[in-house]
């Protein structure tokens, strides 16, 4: 049987819709029938500069939610006919979501609640991923895990660069399921402010502004030098002036290698689950994503939905390339590709 996929045929070469097989699910696999699929920032970097994925032809497509269309061996955690979210894999087109039907590795897939859409289970997978480990992960900022107690970060305040980002957005819920924070200050264009008082920022800075004037505002609503976690999710010069210029001393910058690291230190993310240092932390992250949204505390990315199923991805990777996507997860669903 074949479905349809959009595949990089090699490294760096233009997206083509094409047909694949639809694969069959292994031990501890699933399949899934992919109603939606997000698209992220990487996505057009893998394809346009060759990064991660060497082996080709490529599927791509890391934020998936769908329905469950057959079991793998000793499968018992989902049934067929499931509504769930998974976590597609970089190098491993299989498990992608940019074509009709993906595996799912159970360990990172979650049921989602039946009155949930699909497309707004697909903003998981990498934007919950990637602050989750960032934050919490075993490496990294190596805040204590937000699954298992809570304790040494109570009265502290983080900042986050990017806050209407994905990984923005999802990175104040990671922090406000254990809420020992007392202030999450974010930056972000002003009209994205309301969402993120919502989602738990205390305070929401105009990321336009000069960055020592972003500097002296977040000064002055901390005591100097108090921030000891910096979570840059943009790290472009400006945002990482800015991050560098209030980490405190013995303070922690996550997701970018850049700057001064003597007395403070940094680490780049790997936001997936699909390594091993990762596996347990990512098993524990998706086992908790249905309890999440049953009880409501966790808040999607608002979606847009884009028109032509797989057809649409190449389009809407171009305005995530060229900054034109505000606050909002692009979304297709590959069941409409004519
Ligand atoms: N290392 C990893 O594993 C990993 C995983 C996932 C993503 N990433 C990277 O992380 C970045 C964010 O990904 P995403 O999915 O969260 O992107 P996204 O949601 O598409 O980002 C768009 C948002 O970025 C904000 N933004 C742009 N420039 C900004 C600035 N100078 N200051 C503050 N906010 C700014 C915009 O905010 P406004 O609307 O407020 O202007 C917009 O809402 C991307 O570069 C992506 O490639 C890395």
């Amino acid at each position: 049987m074949s479905q349809k996929a959009l595949v990089i045929p090699s490294k760096q070469a233009p997206f083509v819709l094409t047909t694949r097989p639809i694969p069959k699910p292994g031990q501890g696999q699933i399949l899934i029938k992919v109603e939606s699929v997000t698209l992220n920032p990487i996505d057009q970097r893998i394809q346009s500069y060759g990064l991660i994925v060497e082996d080709y032809p490529a599927v791509i497509g890391y934020g998936i939610a769908g329905v469950v269309t057959e079991l793998g061996e000793g499968v018992i955690k989902f049934s067929v006919g499931d509504k769930v979210a998974t976590s597609g894999s970089a190098g491993k087109s299989d498990f992608c979501g940019y074509q009709q039907f993906a595996l799912g590795d159970v360990r990172f897939t979650a049921k989602i609640p039946l009155n949930l859409s699909f497309d707004k289970a697909a903003t998981l997978g990498v934007s919950l991923e990637t602050p989750a480990i960032g934050l919490f992960g075993p490496y990294n900022a190596k805040l204590t895990s937000l699954i298992e107690h809570p304790g040494a970060h109570k009265g502290q305040t983080i900042l986050i660069l990017g806050g209407s980002a994905s990984l923005g957005q999802y990175g104040k819920f990671i922090l406000l399921s254990c809420p020992w924070y007392s202030n999450i200050i974010t930056t972000a264009l002003p009209t994205h402010e309301i969402l993120l008082r919502t989602l738990g920022a205390t305070h929401v800075v105009d990321h336009r502004l000069p960055a020592e004037e972003i500097i002296s505002m977040i000064k002055s609503t901390t005591a100097n030098n108090s921030i000891k976690i910096v979570y840059d999710t943009i790290s472009d010069a400006h945002t990482q002036a800015v991050g560098w210029g209030v980490l405190a001393e013995g303070g922690h910058m996550v997701v970018t290698p850049k700057g001064d690291a003597e007395t403070r230190t940094f680490a780049w993310t790997y936001g997936s689950p699909h390594t091993p240092p990762h596996y347990e932390f990512g098993e524990k992250l998706w086992d908790a994503v249905y309890g999440w949204f049953e009880s409501g505390t966790l808040v999607p990315n608002k979606v847009e939905l884009l028109p032509g199923g797989l057809e649409g991805i190449v389009a809407g990777l171009e305005r995530l390339r060229d900054n034109k996507v505000s606050g909002v997860k692009l979304a297709v669903h590959p069941q409409e590709t004519a």
